[in-house]
């Protein structure tokens, strides 16, 4: 390659990174690269001492030329790049707004749960997580020797406390010295120690319900049933049925049922009949009023004791309760 032609070519290069240059960060590369003491032009000069003498001066006056070129270029270039970078902020455009957080699933029906109790004048009570064998068996009618202890799988303490079972523990805490008439719901927490798979968890929330009157029947436990889960599942469609079963603590004792909300002919989470197992519930046990200190022959009432994760799952549409606990972001982000 003649000076001339290594010239050419660098003015070329030069003129094309010129032209790329569209920061001012690349813009200095530029000046550092072709400009500066030890740049390709201060080289190339250096470089063409050997040269004739003619050459010297006409690749050399060429140079000077490109060199006084290019820094005026880069000059004029420099201040349209700052002019724009003032003019780049665009106070019009809108702010990105942060992450916010936002209630649980499970703390979303509980409110609303306890919004509808409020609504037909209950009070809301709170009674221990850590819980005497007295309130989790005794009072609600299980006796040291009776068989359903062991349907449940408690949790024991070495001080001989446990960790409560159901919120039926808390039935002999608010009723016990109170005169009817009451209406009392109890959300929280209770234990098993049990394997956990989609539809169990060892840690789960119930609320517990009771009213107590002179004359409270059946048909009242059916009433509140129904609003309650008609507003929770948000569904006026759903269809309850009610079947009788065993509970200690109750008499007569039903299962309550709703109408399949995810399907019409069958489905995994009806397990194939259309009904979803909901709400247990019953007739407080004469045994259990008289444990509390309430006249069984002038009072009656009714309890419940219902899962708020398994509303929240059918509400939702969860399909495995582990979720609820989980703490990952993706699946809370979708509520
Ligand atoms: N305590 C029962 C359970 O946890 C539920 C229940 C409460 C049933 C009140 C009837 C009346 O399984």
């Amino acid at each position: 390659m003649t000076l001339n032609e290594e010239l050419y070519k660098i003015e070329q290069d030069a003129q094309k990174a010129l032209e790329e240059a569209k920061t001012t960060e690349y813009l200095e590369a530029f000046k550092l690269e072709y400009l500066s003491r030890h740049g390709v032009l201060s080289t190339f000069l250096r470089g063409i001492k050997d040269a004739s003498i003619d050459e010297k001066r006409t690749v050399g006056s060429r140079a000077n030329t490109l060199r006084a070129e290019l820094e005026q270029k880069y000059e004029s270039k420099l201040s349209v790049l700052n002019k724009g970078s003032v003019r780049k902020i665009d106070v019009t455009v809108p702010g990105k707004r942060p992450a916010q957080g936002h209630l649980h699933p499970l703390t979303i029906v509980r409110r609303e749960i306890e919004d509808i109790f409020l609504s037909m004048g209950f009070e809301i009570a709170d009674t221990p997580e850590v819980e005497e064998a007295k309130f989790n068996f005794d009072l609600v009618n299980m006796p040291k020797d009776h068989p359903a202890r062991d349907l449940m799988d408690t949790f024991w303490l070495a001080d001989g406390r446990l960790l409560r079972a159901h919120t039926s523990a808390g039935q002999g805490r608010v009723m016990t010295g109170r005169k009817p008439p009451l209406r009392i719901l109890i959300p929280g927490r209770v234990f098993r120690n049990e394997a956990t798979d989609a539809s169990h968890e060892s840690t789960f929330h119930q609320f517990e319900g009771m009213m107590v009157d002179k004359d409270i029947s059946m048909a009242d436990l059916k009433g509140v049933i129904e609003v309650v889960l008609k507003k929770i599942l948000n569904r006026d469609d759903a269809k309850l049925r009610f079947r009788p079963t065993y509970f200690p603590f109750v008499e007569p004792g039903i299962e309550t049922h709703v109408s399949c909300l995810f399907c019409k002919s069958g489905c995994a989470t009806c397990k194939y009949s259309g009904w979803i197992e909901i709400l247990p519930a019953g007739m407080i046990h004469p045994n259990v009023l008289r444990n509390v200190g309430i006249d069984s022959t002038k009072y009656r009432g009714f309890a419940f004791g219902g899962s708020i994760d398994r509303l929240a799952m059918l509400r939702f549409g969860i399909s495995d309760i582990r979720l609820l606990w989980s703490g990952d972001p993706s699946f809370l982000k979708q509520f």
